[in-house]
Parts: structure tokens; C-alpha cells; sequence
């Protein structure tokens, strides 16, 4: 990202700290309800090791990690943020955990995680620039970071309206982009129907029924 989309987007979501504290409210969350929804269909990615690590990336005030806790996880969280302000709130709120401040447009850890999340983060588009060569570049280098796997979610530009300040990618593109980075990845739009949930995984080792060795398979669920 330029210095000048990044400037923009440190000060908008600084005005939204500063406005409302650290809550949710500062991420543009509407309700606990909305925040909660979300990190669940991101988290949907797979059954997590109870221990496994996490980095996630536009973390905000870290409240993924706080989510994933309440149902057990215990595993190691890293939590980066392009936002300095930001990142030194997260730390207040979660002292045990480790926060950075990096811009995962230009800039990578020398490390890998086993699961890599993005949540509401792509879906601000840089001030400047191509957007979407911005956004493969995050995937990219999120992907690159991950062993196990990446959820990140997206806007669709199947929409009825526009905002200037937000990400809006062809589902159709998405998919090719996706297939260059791996031929084992889930689209999911069953969840709002402006925004796409994405599932990259490393793993594409098949068994001889030609079935990935990872997939977990579900049994019908028959209603009553
Ligand atoms: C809407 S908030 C979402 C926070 C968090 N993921 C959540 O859902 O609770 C988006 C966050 O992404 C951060 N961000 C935006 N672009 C980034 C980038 N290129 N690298 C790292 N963080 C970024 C912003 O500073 C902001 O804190």
C-alpha cells in the first residue's frame, strides 16, 4: 500500500477509536451479534487443533482471539494490524498475547501459522492504487504464511450499491484467483449476500478415490 492509502487507512479507523473507545463500535461493528457471526463462518475453515496457532491479520483489538477461547482453543495468537494506535489498544486488552504492527500488503512475517485468519480487512479499499492487485497481494502473502490454511472474506460486486471506500471483487475472478494458489479452496456466499467467505488450503494430497486425504465429510443433517 502507498504511504498515502496507508495513512488514510490508519486515520480512519484512529477518528474510530478515538470516537468510540475499544469496542466493537471502532471496528464498524454493528452489533456483538454481527461480530460474532462473523468470526464463526471464518472460523469455519475446519475443526482447530485445541492448540494450533493462529495469526490474524487486520486483527483490530483481537477480538477473533477472545472468540475462538470461549469454545476451547488454546493455542497461540498473533494478532497484526496496520494500525499502531491500534495494536498498543489490543495489547492493553490482551497483555499475554502477542500484537505487531505490520502492513500485510508489503510486508510478511518470517514465520508460519497453522491457520491464517483475515475478517473485514480486504473489504477496505486503498485510498490509491489498483485494488485488486492490492488485495492479491495480501491473499498471496497470507497464504504463503499459513500451513494448514486461510480464511479471509470479500466483498461480491454482484451489489445493488456502491460504497468508494470498499473492495468490491467478481466471484468469477475470485475463483481463478483462487485456483492459481490451490486446488483445494471453498467460496462461500451462504452467509451475506454481499460478501464472499474464502477458504484456501495447503494441504492437497488425495487418496486413490481421488478425494483430499483432509476433507472432512458431514452426515445429512434430516430435519424432523
Ligand atoms: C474492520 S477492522 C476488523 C478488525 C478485526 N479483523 C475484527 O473483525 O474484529 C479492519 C482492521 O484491518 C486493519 N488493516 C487494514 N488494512 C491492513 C493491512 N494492509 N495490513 C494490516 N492491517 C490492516 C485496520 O487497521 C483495522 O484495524
Amino acid at each position: 500500500m502507498d504511504e498515502i492509502s496507508k495513512s488514510a487507512m490508519i486515520e480512519h479507523y484512529s477518528t474510530l477509536l478515538d470516537r468510540h473507545g475499544p469496542t466493537m463500535a471502532a471496528l464498524e461493528y454493528r452489533s456483538e451479534e454481527q461480530q460474532i457471526k462473523r468470526y464463526s463462518v471464518l472460523a469455519g475453515i475446519g475443526p482447530m487443533g485445541v492448540l494450533s496457532s493462529v495469526l490474524d491479520v487486520g486483527c483490530g483489538l483481537g477480538h477473533l482471539c477472545d472468540f475462538l477461547r470461549r469454545y476451547g482453543w488454546n493455542g497461540a495468537y498473533t494478532g497484526i494490524d496496520i494500525n499502531p494506535t491500534m495494536v498498543a489498544s489490543a495489547r492493553e486488552r490482551l497483555p499475554k498475547d502477542e500484537f505487531m504492527c505490520v502492513d500485510m500488503s508489503c510486508e510478511s512475517l518470517d514465520r508460519q501459522f497453522d491457520y491464517v485468519f483475515c475478517g473485514a480487512t480486504v473489504q477496505h479499499r486503498p485510498r490509491s492504487g489498483d485494488p485488486i492487485k492490492y488485495m492479491e497481494e495480501m491473499v498471496t502473502r497470507m497464504f504463503a504464511m499459513t500451513k494448514i490454511g486461510l480464511a479471509f472474506d470479500v466483498f461480491s460486486n454482484r451489489v445493488e450499491f456502491t460504497d468508494d471506500q470498499k473492495l468490491y471483487v467478481d466471484p468469477s475472478y475470485l475463483v481463478n484467483f483462487c485456483l492459481s494458489l490451490t486446488r483445494r479452496y471453498v467460496l462461500r456466499n451462504d452467509y451475506r449476500p454481499y460478501e464472499i467467505v474464502v477458504y484456501l488450503y495447503k494441504n492437497v494430497a488425495k487418496n486413490d478415490l481421488n478425494i483430499f486425504t483432509e476433507w472432512i465429510g458431514s452426515e445429512p443433517r434430516i430435519i424432523k
